[in-house]
This record gives C-alpha cells, sequence and structure tokens, in this order.
C-alpha cells in the first residue's frame, strides 16, 4: 500500500470540481485518507515548491499557488503515485491523453489544476508538509 500527495490548486477550487476529482480518484479505487482545504502564504508555497526555486516560473508558481484556497490530500493505493499522475495527465495540459484530469480542465501549463507527488521520496516530504500522522486515517 502506497501514499501520496494530492493538491486541487486555486483554478480546480474556483472551477467548483472538487468533488469531481475525488470522483475520479474514488471510481479508480484510490482511497482518499486525509484531506483539508486551506489558503497557502507565500512562505508556506515557497517551501512546499523549494525544489523549483531556480525555475524561471517559481515565482509565478507561488503568486498562483496563493492566489486562492486549495485542497490538499492524502491518497492511498496500490501504485497510488503512478495512478494519480496517469489520472492527472501530463503537466501540460497540451500533452496530457484525452479523459484526464487536465486534458479536460487545464488552461494552461501553470494553471493545471492538480499536483501529485512524482516518488516515493517526494511524496514523504511532501504528506508531512500538510499533515500529521495523527491526520492521516487509513
Ligand atoms: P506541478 O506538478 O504542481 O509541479 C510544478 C508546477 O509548476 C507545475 O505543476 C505547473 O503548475 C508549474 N509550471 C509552470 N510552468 C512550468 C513549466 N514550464 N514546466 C513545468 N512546470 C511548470
Amino acid at each position: 500500500m502506497e501514499r501520496t500527495l494530492s493538491l486541487i490548486k486555486p483554478d480546480g477550487v474556483a472551477k467548483n470540481i472538487i468533488g469531481e476529482i475525488i470522483k475520479r480518484f474514488e471510481t479508480a479505487g484510490i482511497k482518499v485518507v486525509a484531506m483539508k482545504k486551506l489558503h497557502l502564504s507565500q512562505k508556506q508555497a515557497e517551501g512546499f515548491y523549494a525544489v523549483h526555486k531556480e525555475r524561471p516560473f517559481f515565482k509565478s508558481l507561488t503568486d498562483f499557488m496563493t492566489s486562492g484556497p486549495i485542497v490538499a490530500m492524502v491518497l492511498e493505493g496500490d501504485d497510488v503515485i503512478a495512478k494519480n499522475r496517469k489520472l492527472m495527465g501530463a503537466t501540460n495540459f497540451k500533452n496530457a491523453e484525452e479523459g484526464t484530469i487536465r486534458r479536460d480542465y487545464a488552461t494552461d501549463i501553470e494553471k493545471n489544476v492538480v499536483h501529485g507527488s512524482d516518488a516515493p521520496e517526494t511524496a514523504a516530504f511532501e504528506i508531512a508538509y500538510f499533515f500529521s500522522t495523527m491526520e492521516i486515517v487509513g
């Protein structure tokens, strides 16, 4: 059993598709074992995306991620990191497969509706960034 962090970004929350996204996870047999809605500060967004701090899009990304509330979730299931990434589709929605969340709802490479951890080590860091062990109920 594996765990991953999923974020519904400010564009996804503004589009009122929280339920639609969770439905896709549950339909795929993925379990939501923790969830909260929050509005990140600039510092919190910068800490979360610290691996991207040298990238040209870092300022724009952290501005976007603090522009409105987000929903953070811990997802659990067999091979859930890869499964979630398949459901999300490619970072750039133009390259995302038909029927993926980003293909259906993203509007540009930055406003791409969802985030998902890309490996077990990043999942561990990202889950701990948002949730204490007491808040995760499997
Ligand atoms: P995410 O999976 O959350 O990881 C980093 C985010 O940076 C990415 O989704 C996009 O929202 C954003 N981003 C903006 N521009 C780029 C880019 N050129 N390449 C990758 N990610 C980008």
